[in-house]
């Protein structure tokens, strides 16, 4: 319901060459080894067990599903989502133009396309007489540490957007995206939509609490008094983080009657900053002069953001107004950006361009609805291979130490 005004086997398979259940094993591994490198106590321990133990069951349950491989997964996400979103090979805003609520950009759909097309503008230098081989994409990021620098977007809406309205329920939803997101190693996202009464997102923060510390919440930019209530609902969920998608806003216009989204005063942003001890990012910043105002008030981060070209249609691409806003920011706070992601190789040239980590929108819209939490790890999975790949053949050796130079 998230966004939107009024919603309320004994074999091996193999995935790009790798098994699933030797994922699952790794992935395991890589929180087993998070445990031993933060030096948890044992109460921390036994919580990372439950969070394992939870992605392990929605990642069995999700298997019961039928989803195998990546293939299946996108098979099964067509099956359930279309018309409202076609799965095309190339997910790139073209068939879906126009379509929100659904999947697409707004009107004419041509921000969507410029988070593609601002992307596609840079190329990798390749380079391979060095001493790189085996790359490194743990990053942590506010104290959790993550496998990969990929974390989910912020997606919700499965009857308004999705189309899914009595197949895939909302919770059923989160819990494929977050499920997933730890599977991987990584984090996920809970989404607050406009229409959501309270309740509903305090259903939803149940699954960023059963997570503890490996999920993350998002809050639209309410009314300063439901902002601050639902801060108090995330405080108690152990996240790590939370988001305000500032640029909700212009959905102002389409709330429904007593449903208030609004831009934000500078000074209402230091009251939401001051509100809490847990880091504030605001997610919907496409400009340097914002980036350096979000520092200002308080914010621990910001997601450089066109919402997937969703609220805004002519905003430019996210990867072409990057870099003028890392040079401002970074090593000040934590810098995050999404926007057309779909491929390792772009996960790394958001890195060059000055992010610290990506999120990742639509092409895990489809894991989860199509394979719930093992279909989300699956997606996650094969862009964390190709960023090794990428990382390299660009003799880059850490996520946390990206060049701009191996831009061509
Ligand atoms: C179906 C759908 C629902 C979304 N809902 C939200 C939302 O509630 N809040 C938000 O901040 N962003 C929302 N977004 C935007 C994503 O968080 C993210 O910015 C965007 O999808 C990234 O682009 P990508 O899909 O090309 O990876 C949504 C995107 C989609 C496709």
């Amino acid at each position: 319901m998230s966004e939107e005004p009024n919603e309320s086997t004994g074999q091996e398979e193999t995935t790009t060459g790798v098994s699933r259940r030797s994922f699952i094993k790794t992935a395991a591994a890589v929180g087993a080894g998070v445990l031993a490198v933060q030096g948890m106590g044992r109460k921390d321990a036994m919580a990372a067990e439950d969070v394992k133990r939870e992605a392990k069951a929605a990642s069995a349950a999700a298997a019961g599903g039928g989803a195998k491989k990546l293939s299946d997964v996108l098979k099964a996400a067509r099956e359930k989502m279309y018309p409202r979103c076609r799965v095309c090979p190339e997910c790139d805003g073209v068939a879906c133009s126009g379509e929100v609520p659904g999947m697409g950009g707004i009107d004419s759909g041509r921000a969507f396309r410029n988070n593609l097309q601002a992307l596609a503008a840079y190329d990798l230098k390749m380079l391979t007489f060095h001493e790189v081989k085996k790359p490194d994409t743990t990053l942590t990021l506010f104290g959790a540490k993550l496998s990969m620098p990929i974390l989910s977007g912020v997606t919700g809406g499965v009857t308004y957007n999705m189309g899914l309205g009595g197949k895939v329920g909302e919770e059923e939803y989160a819990e494929g995206i977050i499920g997933g997101c730890v599977l991987a190693g990584t984090m996920g996202f809970a989404a607050d939509g406009i229409g959501d009464p309270l309740s509903v997102y305090e259903t939803r923060l149940k699954t960023v609490s059963k997570y503890r510390g490996h999920a993350v919440a998002q809050i639209k930019p309410r009314t300063q008094a439901e902002i601050i209530e639902r801060i108090r609902l995330i405080e108690q969920t152990g996240a790590p983080f939370f988001a305000l998608d500032i640029d909700s806003a212009g959905r102002a216009s389409r709330a429904l009657p007593g449903k208030t989204v609004e831009t934000k005063t500078l000074k209402q942003l230091r009251e939401i900053a001051k509100s809490t001890r847990l880091p504030f990012l605001i997610k919907g910043i496409m400009t340097p002069e914002e980036a350096l105002m979000a520092l200002d008030i308080g914010a621990a981060g910001i997601v450089v953001s066109n919402h997937g070209g969703r609220v805004l249609d002519h905003t430019p691409g996210t990867a072409r107004v990057l870099p003028a806003i890392a040079d401002k920011v970074k090593g000040r706070m934590v810098v995050l950006a999404d926007g057309g992601v779909r491929y390792g190789a772009d996960v790394l040239k958001m890195l060059a361009l000055g992010a610290n980590a990506v999120l990742v929108g639509r092409p895990l819209v489809r894991g989860s609805v199509g394979g719930g939490a093992e279909g989300v790890a699956l997606m996650l999975q094969k862009m964390n291979e190709e960023l090794v790949v990428a990382m390299t053949l660009t003799g880059t050796a850490d996520v946390k130490k990206v060049s701009r130079n191996i831009l061509a």
